[in-house]
């Protein structure tokens, strides 16, 4: 088995997941990694167990073969550039840019590098977004009409944190990315409009607005809604002997998905983890339709990486796939769809009117 010499770029909370990752894949063998500020990269690298060097020296190692970008937004862009052009392969934490016209200059040194070019959408590869595509694909909901995705979680930016000085929509690329994501994925299809709306915000230390109402049309005739506050539910600070996800339900955090097709439904709750489906039938015996739960799929604490966020998963397989010189599962044009239907939402927000997909070129 061949293995790679890989970096992570950015030693916080993120990079440490992705170093995790690396130090467990068989197809990883040196992790370097660093810190613009040469104290905290020796301090953490020390920490990570991984070999502090500086970006001149990571670029210029020909044995380290992929990236792992996990520093501040600000820097994602710049960064993949340079790593693309040092001919090595990335994966770039979500945002894929502070705007589109930085997302689509990345796209443009990917397509002319062919450099190997992944975004940070892990949901992709989460245990439970999968057995949902796998059953819309099946055709076992019909065609899929409604998709509304509730998101309710508690404020956990701290002030004067990079994320609480972001401004206007900072938080659609940031962190409802994942969310738009996974509506396109599920609707295989491209927005047609999008109308989002944002209420006055309640975290008063915030730069940025705290909520989002994002209703998007699709091409195919679908809507997908995503209600997303973060005030709601509490913070895990009272009982430090309950089952997080199990308080955390009972506080007021929802994140669940109701798809809604032709033939069938299926919901997705996070906190219940769980996900169930129902079957429609409407036969000429019957008065009304009748709809019938047929599928329900629960799993166990352990079990919550591969089932929700599968980064390790995600990074594990990326690993792999570099190692093997094979392209891509996520593509890089498809991640810009999402960064698309991301900024139009922005737009909409700033502009509060309808934004066209046909538009989007004026975006960039
Ligand atoms: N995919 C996901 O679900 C997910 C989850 C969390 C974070 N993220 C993303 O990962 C990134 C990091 O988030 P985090 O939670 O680890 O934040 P963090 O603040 O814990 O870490 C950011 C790190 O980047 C470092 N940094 C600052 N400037 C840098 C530069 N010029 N070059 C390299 N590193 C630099 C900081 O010193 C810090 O260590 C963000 O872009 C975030 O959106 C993704």
């Amino acid at each position: 088995m061949q293995k790679i010499d890989v970096a992570v770029i950015g030693l916080g909370g993120m990079g440490e997941t992705h170093v995790g990752a690396a130090k467990s894949s068989p197809f990883v063998d040196r992790i370097y990694g660093f810190e613009p500020d040469e104290q905290r990269r020796i301090a953490r690298a020390g920490e990570l167990g991984v070999i502090p060097a500086t970006l001149e020296e990571i670029m210029g190692n020909a044995s380290i073969r992929l990236i792992y970008i996990a520093s501040i937004n600000e820097m994602h862009v710049p960064q993949a550039i340079l790593a693309l052009q040092s001919g090595k392969a990335v994966l770039c934490e979500k945002p894929m840019g502070l705007t589109l016209r930085e997302a689509s200059e990345l796209i443009k040194v990917q397509k002319e590098t062919a450099g190997f070019l992944q975004i940070g959408f892990e949901l992709h590869y989460s245990k439970l977004y999968q057995s949902v595509k796998e059953r819309i694909d099946a055709g076992l909901i019909g065609t899929p009409v409604l998709n509304e995705c509730r998101y309710f979680c508690s404020e956990g930016h701290h002030k004067n944190s990079w994320r609480s000085k972001g401004t206007g929509s900072f938080l659609i690329p940031e962190k409802l990315s994942h969310y738009l994501d996974l509506q396109r994925w599920f609707f295989s299809d491209e927005f047609d409009t999008v109308y989002s709306a944002s209420a006055p915000k309640v975290v008063s230390y915030f730069n940025h607005r705290d909520n989002h109402q994002i209703t998007t049309k699709y091409r195919k005739g679908g809507v997908a809604t995503l209600n997303f506050i973060m005030y709601i539910g509490e913070t895990f600070k009272r009982d430090p002997t309950r089952e997080m996800l199990e308080q955390q339900c009972d506080d007021g955090h929802f994140l669940q998905y109701h798809i809604c097709g032709s033939k069938g439904a299926i919901e997705t709750d996070v906190f219940k983890r769980r996900l169930r489906r129902w079957e429609f039938t409407d036969s000429p015996q019957d008065n009304c339709m009748q709809s019938r739960i047929v599928e329900c799929i629960t799993f166990q604490p352990e079990e919550d990486q591969i089932w929700f966020h599968n980064t390790a998963g995600q990074n594990v397989r990326i690993a792999e796939l570099v190692a093997k010189g094979l392209p891509p599962e996520v593509s890089s044009m498809d991640a810009f769809e999402t960064m698309k239907l991301c900024f139009a939402a922005e737009h909409s927000e700033n502009e509060n009117r309808l934004i066209h997909y046909s538009e989007i070129d004026k975006l960039i």
